[in-house]
């Protein structure tokens, strides 16, 4: 819905990846083509294209270099970041079944694109486990700061996995410096909160 939802911006690569989702879908490797024929969008398409913006603007602004985008799903960003040089070394980490799918939309594009040398790392990772983040921070020069990207992740954990998050990203700021940059803040009436017991929504601001 997200990847759908920027094919409306002017965000680079939005299109083509989406047409790579559509192309797998097609073949029976990614999403069912008649889920991704349903997806509409429009409704929530601003906030996602605000939500990626601003996060470029604060990374080009801060000047980081290097940057790890965790729960990345099929976001453009590694792609044009790498590609207008503005990051050295752009890693992006999501779990198994969407990284699979990522991986073919990536050599694809970069087929079009004639790349070969890349800058762009996609590592299979959950966002909970600290060994699997630093593994990631693997591809990074320690001399130099990284920046922490998450979009669209936090309103899906319960505190205590945001409290996990948040640790392991702090276990990296301390080894790398830097900073964690995310627009995941959603007002209480509209987020909701996972119980042991299952989700409950909560309704009062
Ligand atoms: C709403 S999507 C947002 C994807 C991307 N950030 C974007 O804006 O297009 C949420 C993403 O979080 C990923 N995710 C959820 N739980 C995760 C976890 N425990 N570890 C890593 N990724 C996770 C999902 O696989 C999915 O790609």
């Amino acid at each position: 819905m997200v990847a759908k939802g920027r094919t409306f911006s002017d965000i680079p690569f939005s299109r083509e990846i989406f047409h790579e989702v559509e192309k797998i879908g097609r073949e029976g490797v990614g999403p069912d083509p008649d889920d991704i024929e349903k997806i509409t969008a429009t409704d929530l398409a601003p906030r996602f294209e605000a939500r990626y913006k601003i996060i470029n603007y604060l990374v080009r602004g801060f000047g980081f270099r290097q940057v790890l985008e965790i729960a990345s799903g099929l976001t453009p960003r590694g792609i044009e970041m790498t590609e207008d040089g503005s990051i050295d070394t752009y890693v992006e980490m999501d779990l198994p079944g969407i990284m699979k799918i990522k991986r073919m939309i990536v050599k694809a594009i970069y087929r079009e694109l004639k790349k070969k040398k890349r800058k762009l790392f996609l590592e299979e990772g959950d966002v909970l486990s600290g060994e699997a983040m630093s593994r990631a921070a693997g591809h990074f020069n320690i001399a130099r700061p990284i920046a922490v990207v998450s979009e669209g992740l936090l309103r899906y954990l319960s505190f205590e996995e945001k409290a996990e998050v948040a640790g392991n990203i702090r276990d990296l700021l301390v080894v790398f410096g830097g900073a964690w940059i995310t627009p995941d803040v959603t007002v209480r009436s509209k987020s909701i909160i996972r119980t042991k017991r299952g989700a409950t929504s909560i309704s009062s601001a």
